[in-house]
């Protein structure tokens, strides 16, 4: 059963939207929307796309999109789902993409939990959540995106071995991030050497809120965790 939910990100709507914005808003965004009001249950990612994909990538608040069109444009043979509420940023993306060509974006423009909760188990084979917001006031805790009950179901659609990849640059959220996939029992951090959590792979593009953060000296960092095989879960020696 759908639980009702909290909505967790901040504003929607920013400036007012310039005429070649709102026509990509009122012509392209249609038709990679994804709609769950007529979607099957659970949903298999992999059929919202037109062609066949390899496997299917999914990003939490892309923001202005720079990531998501990135890992589209390197990995064509992949599906991605760009999740953002925000709509400046959501036609952002979308002028990349038409720019770009790209076809293998679907978009999804709430609250990526209410999603997340419709699709297949085993079906994500990627998971990005960068910088999410880090919302630093102990009475604002509750609305992190990164919390037990997200972690569980992100753990029940992603694969054995799926990755799931979160950054940020706030310490607090940081500690908050590594305590609670460690207390999971299903997601094993990677790392092996401080560089693995200090330095950005050539694999992991930029985002817009990351180059800022590191212009204003904020240290990044970048997780990188492994969805346990679903018969392992729990055996973190073994892993
Ligand atoms: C700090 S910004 C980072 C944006 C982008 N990832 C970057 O690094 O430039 C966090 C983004 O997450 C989005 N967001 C927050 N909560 C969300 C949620 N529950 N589902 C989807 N997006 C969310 C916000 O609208 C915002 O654009």
């Amino acid at each position: 059963m759908e639980e009702a939910k909290r909505i967790l990100y901040g504003r929607r709507r920013g400036r007012k939207l310039r005429g070649s914005q709102q026509r990509l808003l009122d012509d392209v965004v249609p038709r990679l929307e994804i709609a769950l009001d007529d979607a099957p249950r659970p949903i298999a990612p992999e059929t919202l796309f037109d062609r066949p994909v390899r496997e299917v990538w999914l990003e939490v608040g892309f923001g202005a999109g720079e990531h998501l069109l990135a890992q589209a444009a390197a990995n064509r043979d992949v599906g991605m789902i760009g999740c953002e509420p925000y709509v400046t940023g959501v036609v952002r993306m979308v002028r990349g993409l038409v720019d770009a060509r790209l076809d293998n974006i679907r978009l999804w423009r709430d609250d990526a939990r209410l999603l997340i909760d419709r699709l297949a188990e085993a079906s994500l084979s990627r998971v990005f959540v960068l910088f999410p917001d880090p919302w630093p006031k102990t009475r604002h805790h509750k609305r992190r995106f990164v919390s037990r009950p997200v972690l569980e179901r992100l753990a029940a659609v992603m694969r054995d071995d799926a990755e799931l990849r979160i950054a940020t640059d706030d310490n607090g959220y940081l500690v908050w991030i590594l305590d609670r996939l460690q207390a999971s029992g299903t997601f094993l951090w990677t790392a092996k050497t401080p560089s693995d959590w200090r330095v950005r792979s050539s694999d992991w593009p930029a985002t817009r809120y990351e180059l800022k953060a590191l212009e204003e000296g904020r240290r990044c960092t970048y997780l990188r965790y492994r969805r346990l095989p679903r018969d392992r879960q729990g055996d973190r020696q073994g892993a």
